[in-house]
């Protein structure tokens, strides 16, 4: 059953609160970014752990090491569960942040290849490929590959074997969830929920057709 991940990217601590509240039975984890905790501080980790559901820190951790360490250290330590992290920046920095996350009994996930029109010009002609098999060789427990290019998760999907693909761009950024739920561990989904007239009724209807 491919997982329904709620991208919570809104601004307000009620809202955020009561939006995961409505939609945590149709959801499987939450992933709280940059927005929502510049917003609203770390504690919004808290208070979103009473739900139950895994939180994914996506702080796109991109730095050398040591600093990866550091902030990983800080991502556990407040409560989150898993870290999504850079792989541009090299074997020894990703690594850093997979021992960290494993230390804590928590996972690291890979941005093997971006999912907005731009990310093409960098991430194509072999970087994602190359980057799918550092997440491999770091023993990352998976990747992020984009939901609006279906045929380049199928062409991650041949590197990275069974490890876990969370794939993002599914509506608002025009990815299609039946196209993409076959092929992912999970599909992670923000505004299509959370500016939706009623997120927990969008949120039942994507439970309802992922795979
Ligand atoms: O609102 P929407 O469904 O487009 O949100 C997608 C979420 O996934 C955002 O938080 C975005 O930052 C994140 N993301 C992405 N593409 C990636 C990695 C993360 O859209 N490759």
């Amino acid at each position: 059953m491919t997982e329904l991940i709620l991208s919570l990217d809104v601004l307000d601590k009620t809202e955020a609160c009561a939006i995961a509240k409505s939609c945590a039975p149709y959801i499987d984890a939450i992933k709280v970014g940059y927005p929502l905790v510049l917003a609203t501080g770390l504690s919004i980790v808290r208070d979103l752990a009473d739900l139950g559901l895994p939180l994914i820190a996506d702080f796109k951790v991109a730095d050398i090491p040591n600093t990866n360490r550091l902030i990983c250290e800080a991502v556990f330590s407040a409560g989150f569960d898993a870290v999504i992290a850079h792989g541009f920046v090299g074997p020894d920095a990703a690594r850093t942040c997979v021992e960290v996350a494993h230390s804590h009994g928590g996972a690291a996930y890979i941005v093997a290849e971006m999912s907005h029109p731009g990310a093409t010009e960098f991430f194509h002609g072999g970087v994602a490929e190359r980057i799918a098999e550092l997440a491999v060789a770091v023993r990352a427990d998976g990747i992020i590959a984009p939901a609006t290019r279906p045929e380049r998760i199928v062409r991650l999907r041949e590197i990275i074997g069974k490890k876990t693909i969370y794939s993002p761009g599914v509506g608002a950024q025009g990815g299609d969830p039946d196209a993409v739920a076959r092929l992912v561990d999970g599909i992670i989904v923000g505004r299509s929920i959370y500016a939706a007239e009623d997120p927990a009724a969008e949120a039942e209807r994507l439970s309802r057709i992922r795979r």
